[in-house]
């Protein structure tokens, strides 16, 4: 009798112990990046619609390889997780390192860090060092991108090694571990997918941001207007659906991806402002325009459920972009599809927090 009365408390206990292996050890992550050229003061983030923040961005120093912060940004961003905990005392922050800005400069830059043993662990220990120092809960990579078979390889070992120093520090100074994420480009049509090392991103993050925008840009598309970032294609191959699964064929699960939102559309000049629906002539693309510009330009909106895009137009002002039904559209179909959550670029672009609530209560 004693002896079945320990099986059963001992089963009792495996069980348990199993389901918190197994459970998934984040919640539905509803993130946001905050950039610190937006002009959004960070104490002006309304955190209660995010259950994580990113911090965007420190650098990559191309001489020593360590992660540093510019002197610019060193007091917002050493008081970032304090300041956002003052309205969600629950937001986790995440400390992202790199970026698209420096371009094919900076991306040359980590391909040299990640090249090799020593510079690999200045990055990898001067990022931890910069995560506690600044109470961030976590570190985030976004580099833009990798390009070549080298590549992927040194993103591997850098991967591998930045998860078992993470480990390491966390069993010497007793912390809960830091989170790793990194964010990855979300479409072949951006950059080739078959440069990231699929199973090490699964074996070495917590999860993985997929910036699956800028897919059809008024850059690259100057002469017919274009949904920027839709979900589906009916008429071609590129989309944020084909994207993901791109990424679950990498080796990826749905359960570690979270879709990026574009809190920006793109702008192009119409031939006619009487022919004004998707893929109508345009006399030239007008570039990026955040979502608070293309609300105040007071456009007529139209959504487009076959794509799932929002387009607007205003005389010959046109605009792709994801207003709150593309917005909304696209969680629920994320959750659809299993993935962990959504990450908007970037939460500065907002207009009175319409998307991150549309996002949020989706
Ligand atoms: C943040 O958003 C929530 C949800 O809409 C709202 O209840 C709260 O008042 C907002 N907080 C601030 C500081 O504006």
């Amino acid at each position: 009798m004693a002896n079945f009365k320990v099986s059963i408390l001992f089963s009792t206990l495996l069980i348990m112990v199993l389901q918190l292996l197994f459970s998934p050890s984040e919640a539905d992550i509803k993130g946001g990046y905050w950039y610190s050229e937006s002009g959004l003061a960070v104490s002006d983030i309304n955190a209660s619609y995010f259950t994580h923040l990113f911090c965007a961005f420190a650098d990559l120093d191309p001489n020593t390889n360590q992660v540093t912060i510019s002197s610019t940004n060193a007091a917002q961003f050493s008081t970032f997780t304090q300041t956002v905990r003052a309205n969600n005392p629950s937001v986790t922050t995440l400390l992202s390192i790199g970026g698209g800005g420096g371009g094919a400069t900076l991306a040359a830059e980590f391909a040299n860090m990640a090249s090799q043993a020593d510079s690999r662990k200045s990055f990898i220990d001067s990022s931890i060092q910069q995560a506690r120092e600044n109470n961030f809960d976590g570190l985030d990579l976004d580099w833009e991108y990798p390009s070549s078979d080298t590549d992927r390889s040194n993103l591997a070992l850098l991967l591998r090694e930045w998860r078992a120093a993470v480990d390491q520090e966390s069993t010497t100074s007793g912390n809960t571990a830091l989170i790793l994420s990194a964010a990855v480009a979300g479409s072949d049509q951006i950059s080739s997918l078959d440069y990231y090392p699929g199973t090490d991103i699964t074996e070495n993050l917590d999860f993985v941001n997929v910036m699956a925008y800028d897919l059809f840009t008024s850059d690259g598309y100057p002469t017919s207007t274009q949904p920027p970032a839709p979900w589906n294609n009916p008429q071609g191959q590129f989309s944020v659906d084909q994207g993901i699964t791109t990424w679950i064929g990498l080796g990826v699960p749905a359960s570690k991806l979270n879709v990026g939102l574009p809190f920006y559309g793109y702008k192009w000049q119409l031939a006619d402002p009487n022919n004004h629906g998707l893929f109508a002539p345009a006399t030239q693309g007008l570039g990026a325009v955040a979502y608070k510009d293309i609300v105040s330009a007071g456009a007529e909106v139209v959504f487009d459920s076959s794509f799932v895009t929002n387009y607007c137009f205003k005389g010959t002002d046109w605009f792709g972009y994801d207003d709150t039904e593309s917005t909304s559209t696209k969680v629920v179909d994320a959750r659809e599809r299993g993935l962990l959550g959504y990450f908007a670029w970037h939460i500065g672009q907002d207009s009175n927090w319409a998307l991150s609530e549309a996002a949020f209560n989706a």
